[in-house]
C-alpha cells in the first residue's frame, strides 16, 4: 500500500484503521471499544483494553525467544565506556528494581520522578515504574533545582530516582545535591530518594531518605508486570508553555504502545532486530518514545549515548557510534548536525568511518534549515528526513513515512501528514486556508492514539490551551502552510515558546525570573535567531528608577539568576539594558516587533504603538551590544 492509500484509510475510517494497528501488539485484554470519548467529549482510544508497556518492551521478546538479543547499548564517550545489555539482562535488572520499588511502598497509581543522566539505569528506572503501574515523570538533567521543585509539587512523587552525578563533556555535575535542594524547596516531600552511586568525584553524604540503587536491585525479588488499563498514565512529561508554569503532558499506555509500534515500522522503517539510535536525552519526549519505549517495543537494539555531537571527544563521535554499533536508522536534531558541520565543514571525519549500515537519518526537534539538510546530503549518501512533532503528540505528525513509501523530499518541508493526523491550516477566524496560505497548524479531532490525554491536574488548561481556540481541532502552537502537493512547511511557533538547540523553553518563564530581580522594573525575553542553536533567548531589561547597580553587574546577576532557576540549558547569555520597551497604547509589550528588530527582519510599525521613537533606541542598544543581526 502506498502512502496516500494508507493515509486515506486512516482518515476515512480511523476506528477500523486503529483496530488493525492494535492487533500488532499484545494485550492482556484486547480492547473492544476502539474509539470513545471522555466526559468532556475528548476522544479516547482502546478504553477497555489492558496491557503493560514494560511487558511489551522486554518480557514479550524473551517469551518469543529473543532474550539473548542486545536490547541496550550504553555508549559513553565521556566515561569511555561501552556496555551491552541483552533483553534477559535488562529484564533481570528491571524486574528486581521494580520489586525494590514495591518494597519501598510504591504501587500502581503512584508517581515517581526520575532525574538522571544518560545512563542505562535511567531506562531501567522508567521500565521498572511501568512494570508496576507507577507513573513516571522524567526531568531533564539540565534543569536546576527550582524547576525540579515545580515538578515535584505538581506531580507529587512518592520517590525520586537519581544518580550521584552526570558528566557534561568534561565537567562533573553532582546531581544528588540538586535533588536535595529541590526537595528542600518543594512543599511536597517525597518519601525516598533512590540514588545510583556512579562512584565519580567526591563522595556525597547520605540523607535519611536515601536508598542505594544497587543495594535495592540486588536485595529485591523480581516483580511481575501489572496489567493496567489503556488510559493508565504511563508518564507525565513536563514541557514549556506560554506561562511561567510548565505543563505536565499525560501519556496513556495503550494508545501510545500502538502508536510507537506503528511509528517504528511505518515511519522509521526499522525492522525488529535492527539497531536504532536516537541521539537525544530521556528527559525529552524523543527519549521516551524513541530511546526507550518505541525501539524496545519493536525489539530493536537501542543506544543510550552519554555524550554530545562535538567535543566528546570531537566531531567524529556520531560517525564512530554508527560504524561501531552498525546503526540502521538514526535520529538527531539539526542543531547537532550544525555543530558537527561547524567543526568539520568538509566532512573529513565522515570519510574515516564505514557508515554502510546507515539507511536513514531522521531530524527533528526544530525546523531543519535547508543549508544543514544540503550539507548532510552532500556528505552522507542516505535520505535525511526532517519530521515534525511535539511532546504533546508523542510521535511524528508530519513525516516522509519511510516504512511505507519514500516520497521525494522538498527541502524546508517536514513532509506530509502522517497516517491518523488530519492536519489543516486555519486563519485567525478559524477559516480553512488554501494551498500556500500561512496560518495556524491544527489537527482535526480525533487525534490518533498515543497523543496527549490531558495536562496533569489541569484539565482546564488542557481545554483552554489546545481545544478551545478552534473547537473540533487540536491547536499545535505552530504556524505553517500546506503547498499544492500536500507538503507541509512549519514556519515556527506562534506563541512565546522558543526552541534553543532543540530544547523547548518558555520565554514567559524566563521573564518571570528576570522580573524577580530587585533592580528590574520591567523586561521582555524574546527568542532571536542563532546560527548554531536555531534560537537563543535575549533579555531586554528596564532597570528601576534610581537604581545605581552597574549595567554589567545587573547583566551578570540576571544571567546567573536564570541559570540558577531554570538551568544552564536555558542558554541566556545576552541581556541588554534599555531605557524603555516598545508597547501598545494599552501597555502591552510588542515582543514580535522586538524579535523582528533583533533579527534584522523587515517589519511594519504597528498602528497601536505608543511611541515610534523607541524602535531606534532599541536598535541602537542592540547595535552597541552586537546582538542578533547587529553582531
Ligand atoms: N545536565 C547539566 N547541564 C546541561 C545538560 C545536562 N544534561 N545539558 C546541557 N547542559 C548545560 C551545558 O553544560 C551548557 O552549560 P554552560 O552554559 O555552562 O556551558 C548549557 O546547558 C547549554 O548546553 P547545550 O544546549 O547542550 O549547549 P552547548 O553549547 O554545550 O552544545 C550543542 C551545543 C549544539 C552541541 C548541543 O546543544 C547539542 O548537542 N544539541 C542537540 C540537543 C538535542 O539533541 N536536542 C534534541 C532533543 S530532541
Ligand atoms: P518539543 O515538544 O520539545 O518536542 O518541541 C516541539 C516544538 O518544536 C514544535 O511545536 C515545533 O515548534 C518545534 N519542532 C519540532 N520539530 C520540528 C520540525 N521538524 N520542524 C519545525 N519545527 C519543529
Amino acid at each position: 500500500m502506498n502512502y496516500q492509500e494508507l493515509y486515506n484509510q486512516s482518515i476515512q475510517n480511523p476506528a477500523k484503521f486503529w483496530t488493525e494497528q492494535a492487533n500488532e501488539i499484545d494485550w492482556y485484554t484486547k480492547p473492544q471499544q476502539i474509539l470513545s470519548a471522555d466526559e468532556t467529549g475528548y476522544p479516547l482510544w482502546y478504553k477497555d483494553g489492558n496491557l503493560n508497556a514494560c511487558y511489551l518492551a522486554i518480557d514479550k521478546h524473551i517469551n518469543d525467544g529473543f532474550g539473548d538479543q542486545i536490547a541496550i547499548i550504553y555508549d559513553s564517550p565521556v566515561t569511555q565506556t561501552v556496555k551491552k545489555y541483552t533483553y534477559n539482562e535488562v529484564k533481570s535488572e528491571v524486574a528486581r528494581l521494580a520489586g525494590g520499588l514495591l518494597s519501598l511502598g510504591l504501587k500502581k497509581g503512584n508517581t515517581a520522578i526520575i532525574y538522571m543522566p544518560m545512563i542505562p539505569q535511567a531506562t531501567f528506572a522508567m521500565l521498572a515504574c511501568a512494570r508496576i503501574g507507577v507513573t513516571h515523570s522524567v526531568v531533564f538533567g539540565g534543569f536546576a533545582p527550582h524547576e525540579l521543585a515545580i515538578r515535584i509539587d505538581d506531580c507529587k512523587p512518592r520517590i525520586i530516582i537519581t544518580a550521584s552525578s552526570g558528566i557534561e563533556i568534561d565537567r562533573l555535575i553532582a546531581y544528588k545535591p540538586l535533588v536535595d535542594e529541590a526537595i528542600a524547596l518543594a512543599t511536597h516531600k517525597p518519601k525516598k530518594v533512590v540514588i545510583l552511586n556512579r562512584k565519580l568525584g567526591a563522595r556525597i553524604p547520605f540523607k535519611k531518605y536515601d536508598v542505594d540503587y544497587d543495594a535495592l536491585v540486588y536485595g529485591s525479588e523480581e516483580a511481575e508486570c501489572v496489567p493496567v488499563e489503556t488510559t493508565h498514565p504511563l508518564y507525565v512529561l513536563y514541557t514549556s508553555g506560554t506561562t511561567g508554569k510548565p505543563k505536565g503532558i499525560v501519556r496513556d499506555t495503550g494508545g501510545y504502545a500502538v502508536a510507537l509500534k506503528f511509528s517504528m515500522e511505518k515511519i522509521y522503517g526499522v525492522k525488529p532486530g535492527e539497531v536504532f539510535w536516537a541521539a537525544s536525552d530521556v528527559g525529552w519526549v524523543v527519549g521516551h518514545s524513541f530511546i526507550v519505549y518505541g525501539p524496545l517495543i519493536n525489539r530493536n537494539t537501542t543506544i543510550v549515548f552519554e555524550g554530545k555531537p562535538i567535543r566528546t571527544p570531537d566531531a567524529s563521535t556520531f560517525w564512530r557510534v554508527i560504524a561501531e554499533h552498525k546503526v540502521s536508522v538514526m535520529f538527531t536534531a539539526p542543531t547537532a548536525i550544525r555543530a558537527i558541520k561547524k567543526e568539520d565543514p568538509n566532512g573529513e571525519f565522515i570519510k574515516k568511518y564505514d557508515l554502510s549500515s546507515l539507511r536513514t537519518q531522521f531530524l527533528a526537534g526544530e525546523r531543519c534549515d535547508v543549508a544543514t539538510l544540503e550539507w548532510y546530503r552532500e556528505h552522507i549518501p542516505v535520505p535525511a528526513i526532517d519530521h515534525w512533532w511535539q511532546t504533546e503528540s508523542g510521535w511524528p505528525m508530519i513525516c516522509n513515512m519511510m516504512g511505507v513509501e519514500y516520497l521525494p523530499i522538498k527541502p524546508g518541508s517536514s513532509g506530509k501528514a502522517v497516517s491518523g493526523y488530519n492536519i489543516k491550516i486555519l486563519g485567525e477566524e478559524g477559516q480553512e486556508l488554501g494551498p500556500n496560505e500561512e496560518g495556524y497548524v491544527v489537527i482535526k479531532l480525533p487525534l490518533p492514539p498515543g497523543t496527549l490525554l490531558d495536562i496533569w491536574n489541569d484539565n482546564e488548561r488542557f481545554q483552554a490551551g489546545y481545544l478551545n481556540k478552534y473547537p473540533g481541532y487540536y491547536f499545535s502552537g505552530d504556524g505553517g502552510y500546506i503547498d499544492e502537493d500536500n507538503y507541509i512547511f512549519i514556519t515556527g511557533r506562534v506563541d512565546d515558546v522558543i526552541n534553543v538547540a532543540g530544547h523547548r523553553l518558555s520565554t514567559a518563564e524566563m521573564e518571570e525570573i528576570v522580573a524577580s530581580h530587585h533592580a528590574v522594573a520591567e523586561c521582555a525575553v524574546i527568542g532571536i535567531n542563532d546560527e548554531l542553536k536555531g534560537q537563543i533567548p535575549l533579555a531586554l531589561v528596564v532597570s528601576k528608577h534610581g537604581e545605581t547597580i552597574e549595567h554589567f553587574q545587573l547583566q551578570y546577576e540576571i544571567v546567573q539568576l536564570v541559570r540558577e532557576q531554570i538551568g544552564a540549558v536555558a542558554s541566556l547569555r545576552d541581556v541588554v539594558i534599555v531605557e524603555r520597551l516598545p508597547k501598545t497604547r494599552s501597555g502591552k509589550i510588542l515582543r514580535k516587533l522586538l524579535r523582528s528588530i533583533a533579527d534584522g527582519e523587515n517589519f511594519q510599525i504597528p498602528s497601536t504603538i505608543d511611541d515610534e521613537a523607541i524602535i531606534d533606541e532599541v536598535k541602537g542598544v542592540l547595535e552597541i551590544a552586537k546582538i542578533g543581526s547587529f553582531k
